[in-house]
């Protein structure tokens, strides 16, 4: 009986140490996904994600009025119910990308 109680216990806190472990590992693919935004990646996300139904250069007015990060997520909420495929996390980059338009993402769109 002692031994089984010693067992649970040290079960309960291999338990505690893998959801600790995950929990690092998870906090640390954050950290490392926030810096990541680089431009190239933005852009091809744009291209790929936002090109694929209409022309790209629809979202071009959107992006010369400089909307923000709330007006963007709705866009791309509204784009996934029209079936655009887009993990959670594709969803939140592109709002970012689209809210902050780089230079790269800017190219996408004809200079006038
Ligand atoms: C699955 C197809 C599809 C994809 C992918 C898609 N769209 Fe759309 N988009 C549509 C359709 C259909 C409409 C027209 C429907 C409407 O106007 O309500 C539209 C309209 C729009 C409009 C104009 C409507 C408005 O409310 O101003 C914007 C802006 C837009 N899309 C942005 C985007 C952005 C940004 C992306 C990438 C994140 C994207 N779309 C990806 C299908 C798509």
């Amino acid at each position: 009986m002692r031994n089984l109680k010693a067992t649970t216990a040290h079960m309960a806190k291999t338990a505690r140490n893998v959801f600790f472990l995950v929990g690092m590992a998870a906090a640390a693919a954050l950290l490392q996904a926030v810096p990541a935004q680089a431009s190239e990646e933005c852009q091809e996300l744009v291209r790929n994600k936002c090109g694929s139904c209409h022309f790209v250069t629809y979202i071009c007015p959107r992006i010369a009025k400089g909307k923000g990060a709330m007006s963007w997520s709705g866009v791309v909420k509204d784009m996934v119910k029209e079936g655009m495929a887009a993990t959670e996390q594709e969803q939140e980059k592109i709002v970012r990308c689209l809210a902050e338009p780089d230079a790269k993402v800017k190219a996408l769109c004809p200079v006038k």
